[in-house]
């Protein structure tokens, strides 16, 4: 039995998605185990570019099962948009399966993510306004729509109309919006129920037995440890668990089923929507790293704020999700920039070094980083795959990680296509 799990370590969009489209390849199964259709995993297969949201990203090349797990908040319209978009362009989907248990995105959820984002004096998370927040609180509060409730019309038609009651109140009363009727939400999400009926499944019983018959599993993690719900800059986080700890929440698997925790960090940081970000650089540097690694998100286009590595935060992810692989990502990216600046502590504003993270997002906003800096280089290395095809100046910037952290770099990533890696050591 081998068991694989991938995490963002940093703010999301990491390339979590390529990763595990690299390492699908050999999986039996895929899994997502929290979060949504907030995420934008792409895969480049050639010139050929595809970006996931809710499918797993091993919907492409793995040859088993690719499951939607528990922990994952549903939305059935994207889920079947994305189901059309692989099968136009000719590939298989009748090996993607939902949890019965996996909670349902409904309509007044991403109404209410809209609403309070655009309110005056509102949350401004600079949520992707998928209703991920508002999901995942309904089922906290015991009031949810699971994706089992979606076949059995009288259970739907009850929570439908107890949400529509508490909902609609709060849009009229309190957002001044018009209200929702039952009618037309309860026939959409009765008809989706009966179009995804052969793909809802006990998925927990599935996976549990796949490890037990020694298969390949591969879970794929969306967003990332600085989002995460406990562990991220509160409340500028996503609403789960993006930590390798959420897989046995998120999928119903053990603990001590989890062996390989791969941990994705770009070789510099980004982040999307608000938030500290101790590292960003608001000058030339930080819009030639956005230009250069087109970063720009893949779920709803924001430009994402660029700036140096951050080890002081990406050791608080690293120690959290216990991660025992390193992978690093758009190395590509920085060649050509003379001189590489890495945070390896933090001056807080009483004139204190530290070098771990803060709980206090507030503060966070007035540290400041305190950098190494190390030479660049000039050399173009996209066309790299083997560790010693690297410039010296680059494997000096992946071994003064690896010193940092303690853990290895199995893979370094330099471009965006499945092929642009140098792989150290095979996982599989
Ligand atoms: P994810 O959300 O973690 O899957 O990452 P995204 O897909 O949102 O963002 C990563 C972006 O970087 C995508 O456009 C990828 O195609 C691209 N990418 C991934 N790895 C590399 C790399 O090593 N070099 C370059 N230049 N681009 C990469
Ligand atoms: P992947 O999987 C980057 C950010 C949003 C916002 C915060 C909360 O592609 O790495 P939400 O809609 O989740 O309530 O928004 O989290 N965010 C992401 N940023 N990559 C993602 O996913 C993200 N998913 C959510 O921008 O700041
Ligand atoms: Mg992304």
């Amino acid at each position: 039995m081998a068991t694989y799990v991938v995490v963002g370590l940093q703010y999301g969009d990491e390339g979590k998605g390529k990763i595990t489209d690299v390492l699908s390849a050999k999986s039996d199964y895929v899994v997502r185990f929290q979060g949504g259709d907030n995420a934008g995993h792409t895969v480049y297969v050639g010139e050929e570019k595809f970006v996931l949201h809710l499918l797993p990203s091993g919907v492409l090349q793995c040859k088993g099962k690719c499951v939607i797990g528990n922990g994952v908040v549903v939305n059935p319209k994207s889920f079947l948009r994305e189901i059309a978009q692989i099968e136009e362009k000719g590939m298989r989907t009748d090996h993607v399966f939902i949890s019965r248990r996996a909670h349902v995105i409904m309509p007044y959820h991403i109404l209410l993510d809209t609403y309070r984002e655009e309110e005056e004096g509102g949350t401004q998370i600079g949520t992707t306004k998928k209703g991920i927040g508002p999901c995942y609180e309904d089922k906290i509060a015991r009031v949810g729509i699971r994706m089992v409730d979606l076949l059995n019309p009288e259970v739907l038609a009850e929570k439908i109309k107890k949400s529509l009651k508490t909902k609609n109140s709060l849009f009229e009363k309190y957002f001044e919006k018009p209200t929702l009727e039952f009618d037309e939400i309860y026939n959409e999400f009765l008809a989706l129920g009966e179009t995804l009926k052969d793909r809802i499944v006990d998925t927990e019983v599935e996976l549990n037995q796949a490890i037990h018959n020694g298969k390949n599993i591969l879970f794929e993690g969306a967003q990332a440890a600085m989002l995460d719900i406990d562990f991220g800059t509160y409340p500028y986080v996503t609403s789960s668990s993006p930590t390798t700890g959420g897989v046995c929440a998120g999928a119903g698997v053990p603990p001590t089923s989890l062996q390989n925790l791969i941990g994705v960090a770009k070789a510099y940081t980004t982040r999307v929507g608000n938030g500290p970000f101790p590292t960003e650089l608001n000058d030339e540097t930080g819009a030639e790293m956005r230009r250069i690694g087109h970063e720009f998100g893949a779920t709803t286009g924001r430009p994402r704020r660029c700036g140096w590595l951050d080890l002081v935060s990406l050791k608080h992810a690293t120690m959290i999700n216990g991660i025992n692989n390193l992978v690093i990502t758009k190395l590509d990216v920085l060649s050509g920039m003379p001189t590489l600046k890495i945070a390896t502590k933090y001056k807080t504003e009483d004139g204190k070094i530290i070098d771990y993270f803060t709980s206090s997002t507030t503060k966070l906003y007035n540290y400041e980083p305190m950098y190494e800096e190390l030479e660049g280089w000039t050399e173009d290395i996209t066309q790299a795959r083997s560790y010693d095809e690297l410039p010296a100046n680059a494997k000096k910037y992946i071994e003064f990680i690896e010193n940092y952290l303690g853990i290895n770099v199995y893979l370094v990533s330099v471009g965006p296509e499945r092929s642009q890696n140098i792989i150290r050591k095979e996982l599989f």
